[in-house]
C-alpha cells in the first residue's frame, strides 16, 4: 500500500495523514468514501449466519423515544426468534463477518494502511426503523459504514462516560451529542475509542463496523506469561525449588521469604531471552479466534500460485514468520519471500520462481492445513 497516495475511502487524504491526524484523536465523516456503494451481504444471508452456533450474534431492542428500555439476546437465532421487519426498534448484530465472506474479508483488507496485529473483524448489524444499540462508547476505533439504507448519527466528546446501571448494554447515562449527520450508503465515519456515539436507523439500514483489537496489559501479560512458561518447561525441565536451609516454623501459614525469590527468579527466566518473547507475541497475534476451525485442503503437485484462506492470520518480525499461532525462524531469501506471502496475502508464479525447496515444502504444507490455498 502506498501510504502517502490519497484515499477516496479517507475522503481524498492519504492513510500517512489519517494516521498523524485522526487515527485514536478524532473523528472524520467521509461522504461517499465508498461510491455508489452496494450491501456486500444481503438480508437474507446476514440472517441465514446469525443461525449458526460458530458465529456470534445479538438481538438488541430498545424502544424509541421517551424513556428507552433496553433488552439483549444473544444468539444463534432461528429465522423465526428474528423479529418481523414491520417491528420497529430492533437491531441484528453479526460480529466476525469477514471470517465467512470473502467480500467481507476483502474490504476489512482495505484498512490495511493500519497494522494487521490492530485490525479485528467486521460486524454487521441490520436494523429495523428506530433500532440502535442506544448512546454509548467503545474502548476500539472503528469505522462505521453505512451499507444499506439511512442511519442517523450523533456524536460528542464528553468525558462523562458513566453508564446507566443494570443495562443489558453499555448505555450512557448522560448523551450530550455535538455533532449530528444522517449517512447515506457509501458514507462513512470514524470514531477513536472512547468517544460517545448513537446510530439510529431511518427505515431499514444496515451498517458495517471495521474494529480493531486493543490489547490491554493484563491480558496480554497473561497470554505471554502462559506462553513464555511453557517454553520455559520444555527447555529447562523444570528446576525444582530446593529449601535445604529451611529451619522449623512455628508460624506455617506464613510464606517462606526464599519462595518469593525463587518464584522472581523464575518470572526472570522465563524473561530472559527476547526471541521467546517475540515468538510469544507473535504466536498469540496469529492465533485463530476460537471459532475458525480450517478444513484439511489438497496440497497441488505444483503451485503455479497461493493465497491465504480468508481466515489465515500471517505476520512477521525481524527473526519469524507467524501463521495461524505457530512461529518459524526465517532468514535470508525465504523470509523476504515469507514476508511477501504476509504482506501481499498471495504469491504469484514469479514469486514463486524464487522459492527455496524448504519454503515450496512449507507452502505445501500450509496447503494440506487449508491455510493456504493454490491458485490458477
Ligand atoms: C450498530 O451498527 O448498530 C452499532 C455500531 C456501533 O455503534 O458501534
Ligand atoms: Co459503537
Amino acid at each position: 500500500m502506498h501510504v502517502n497516495k490519497p484515499l477516496t475511502l479517507l475522503g481524498g487524504i492519504s492513510p500517512a495523514e489519517f494516521m498523524s491526524t485522526y487515527w485514536q484523536r478524532k473523528p472524520l465523516l467521509v461522504r461517499q468514501a465508498f461510491p455508489q456503494f452496494k450491501a456486500l451481504l444481503s438480508r437474507s444471508e446476514l440472517f441465514d449466519l446469525a443461525q449458526h452456533n460458530e458465529v456470534e450474534s445479538r438481538l438488541v431492542m430498545g424502544t424509541n423515544g421517551g424513556q428507552r428500555d433496553w433488552r439483549m439476546q444473544r444468539g444463534p437465532f432461528k429465522r423465526r426468534a428474528i423479529p418481523k421487519l414491520t417491528e420497529r426498534d430492533w437491531t441484528l448484530l453479526v460480529q466476525g463477518v469477514d471470517l465467512h465472506d470473502d467480500r467481507m474479508a476483502a474490504l476489512m483488507h482495505q484498512f490495511r494502511f493500519i497494522p494487521d496485529a490492530r485490525l479485528d473483524d467486521v460486524m454487521v448489524s441490520y436494523a429495523s426503523d428506530g433500532g440502535g444499540v442506544g448512546p454509548h462508547f467503545d474502548s476500539y476505533d472503528v469505522f462505521l459504514l453505512q451499507a444499506h439504507g439511512q442511519r442517523r448519527w450523533r456524536i460528542g466528546r464528553q468525558k462523562d462516560l458513566s453508564l446507566v446501571p443494570e443495562m443489558p448494554l453499555k448505555i450512557l447515562a448522560h448523551f450530550r451529542p455535538e455533532q449530528d449527520w444522517v449517512l447515506d450508503p457509501g458514507d462513512m465515519l470514524y470514531l477513536p475509542p472512547r468517544y460517545a456515539h448513537e446510530g439510529i436507523a431511518q427505515g431499514e439500514c444496515m451498517t458495517y463496523s471495521v474494529g480493531f483489537r486493543v490489547p490491554q496489559t493484563g491480558d496480554l501479560a497473561r497470554e505471554l506469561l502462559v506462553r513464555l512458561s511453557e517454553g520455559a518447561e520444555d527447555t529447562a525441565g523444570g528446576d525444582l525449588y530446593k529449601d535445604a536451609s529451611q529451619a522449623a516454623v512455628s508460624h506455617p501459614a506464613q510464606v517462606p521469604q526464599g519462595l518469593n525469590e525463587f518464584a522472581r527468579l523464575a518470572l526472570q527466566k522465563s524473561l530472559k531471552d527476547p526471541k521467546a518473547l517475540q515468538r510469544a507475541l507473535g504466536e498469540y497475534l496469529t492465533e485463530p479466534k476460537a471459532n475458525v476451525y480450517f478444513e484439511m485442503g489438497d496440497a497441488p503437485h505444483q503451485l503455479k500460485s497461493v493465497y491465504l484462506d480468508r481466515r489465515s492470520k500471517m505476520m512477521y518480525d525481524a527473526q519469524h514468520i507467524f501463521l495461524n499461532g505457530e512461529s518459524w525462524r526465517a532468514a535470508g531469501k525465504d523470509a523476504v519471500l515469507m514476508r511477501q506471502l504476509a504482506n501481499q496475502r498471495c504469491l504469484s508464479a514469479e514469486d514463486l520462481a524464487k522459492a527455496s525447496a524448504d519454503a515450496v515444502s512449507l507452502l505445501l504444507e500450509w496447503c494440506d492445513d487449508g491455510w493456504l490455498h493454490a491458485g490458477a
